[in-house]
């Protein structure tokens, strides 16, 4: 499954052509794929050169990108989970202090190598999955020397990929409860432009919400970083709808994330859209996708992988939950979690699909059928996932 098309996002019916080969096969060198087809066309140029991978089969595809994750924290929130499972709400146990501030309080608490260690935990699960790329925020820190902490651990990792998004907005920290001004003041005159100038992110993520970070504080957080340089994305109408997704159309962001709450679908700029996060709050409230098509726009799904709202790091969990809650196609959700993340994150010419030119990111996926990543869930379909052409992830799993 080469995902072979237009070089730019795919939209409409688009969005349901994979460009699947039969029998396929695909030469590589160095790490850039040189010729994709049916192995017949492609053994001739096979020699004793090249390293050769049985696939046994089984499905080839793009390894998934996931173009919207939280993935450095310390510990997590079953706590929270289980308060919310006796019916308290997300929204209060935020208001009560817990929330995105418990995790930040844990987050302060732990060194780099402590938090490098979870990552490490959390890297394994995005590629037992078969995703080859994160868009990673940090967002725990809330202090200058927190956030930088959390982007020099996501600038670290190799496997899976990590594109760096800086996310010092994304709650009031404890400190500045009574003057929530002040710290944005800290966001736009010390934090963004030290990010900048270290080149610790390419992006610019605010959780734009009232109560949080309201349109204004939004708008001002975010034209400071397009001055620097960086590009934007944002968290826009997921508990309400707010005009965030009208301010991401604005501004120009890349994407404009979440959109539950968004009431028009022609938003103007790529839609990622997170039904983990609907189903791990307990919410039935999912985006609507199928207006999005619709209306055009090329729409990315992504986990949200979180300790609070989403934690799972499993695409095809996501793409199970696209179809029965969202009704995209299989094929509509397997673009929007390849090709579509590929551009939205500015790699559309290198990553998301298997083309001559593109780096030989790919997953073999134990099934024969594409669409059995979307309809089997709970289970890791991935069976070997690769990097550039090598290995990442390699594991034998003997029964008795
Ligand atoms: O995308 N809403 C803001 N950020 C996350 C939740 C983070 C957390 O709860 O720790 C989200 O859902
Ligand atoms: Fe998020």
């Amino acid at each position: 499954m080469t995902l072979a098309g237009p070089e730019r996002p795919r939209i409409g019916a688009e969005m349901r052509e994979l460009a699947i080969i039969n029998d396929g096969a695909m030469l590589i060198e160095n790490g850039v794929i040189q010729r994709t087809g049916q192995l017949k066309e492609i053994e001739p140029s096979i020699n004793k050169d090249y390293t050769v991978v049985d696939a046994g089969g089984r499905l080839v595809m793009p390894g998934f990108i996931d173009a919207h994750t939280h993935p450095v924290f310390a510990g997590n929130r079953a706590n929270e989970f289980e308060q919310r499972a006796a019916g308290a709400t997300y929204a209060e146990i935020a208001a009560a202090g817990g929330g995105i501030r418990s995790t930040v309080r844990q987050t302060r608490e732990a060194n780099e190598i402590k938090l490098q260690q979870a990552f490490e935990k959390y890297r394994r699960w995005f590629l037992r999955n078969g995703t080859t790329t994160i868009e990673a925020k940090c967002g725990y820190g809330l202090t200058p020397e927190h956030e930088y902490k959390l982007l020099r651990v996501i600038g670290a990792i190799q496997a899976p990929r990590c594109v760096p998004t800086f996310l010092g907005a994304h709650e009031i920290p404890d400190e500045f409860r009574s003057n929530p001004a002040g710290y944005v003041d800290l966001v736009v005159q010390e934090m963004l432009p030290e990010v900048a100038r270290a080149e610790l992110a390419e992006y610019c993520d605010v959780f734009c919400e009232p109560g949080v970070f309201g349109i204004e504080d939004s708008r001002r957080i975010l034209t400071a970083a397009r001055t620097l340089g960086l590009g934007l994305r944002l968290h826009a109408d997921q508990l309400s709808n707010s005009g965030a997704a009208q301010l991401a159309a604005e501004l120009g962001a890349a994407t404009a994330d979440h959109l539950e709450h968004t009431d028009a679908a022609g938003i103007g700029v790529q839609p990622v859209l997170l039904p983990g996060s609907v189903y791990g709050l307990g919410s039935t409230r999912y985006p609507d996708a199928r207006a999005m098509i619709e209306a055009g726009l090329a729409v990315v799904l992504a986990t949200d992988f979180n300790p609070g709202s989403s934690p799972t790091p499993s695409m095809p969990m996501i793409l199970s939950l696209a179809c029965t809650q969202m009704k995209m196609t299989p094929a509509e959700a397997i673009t929007a979690s390849t090709v579509n993340a590929a551009w939205s994150l500015d790699r559309g010419d290198e990553i998301g699909s298997l083309e001559p030119g593109k780096l030989a990111d790919f997953v073999i996926h134990d099934c024969v059928d594409y669409r059995e990543l979307a309809y089997f869930f709970g289970v890791e379909p991935a069976h070997a996932v690769y990097l550039e052409g090598r290995s990442a992830l390699r594991e034998v799993v003997d029964l008795i």
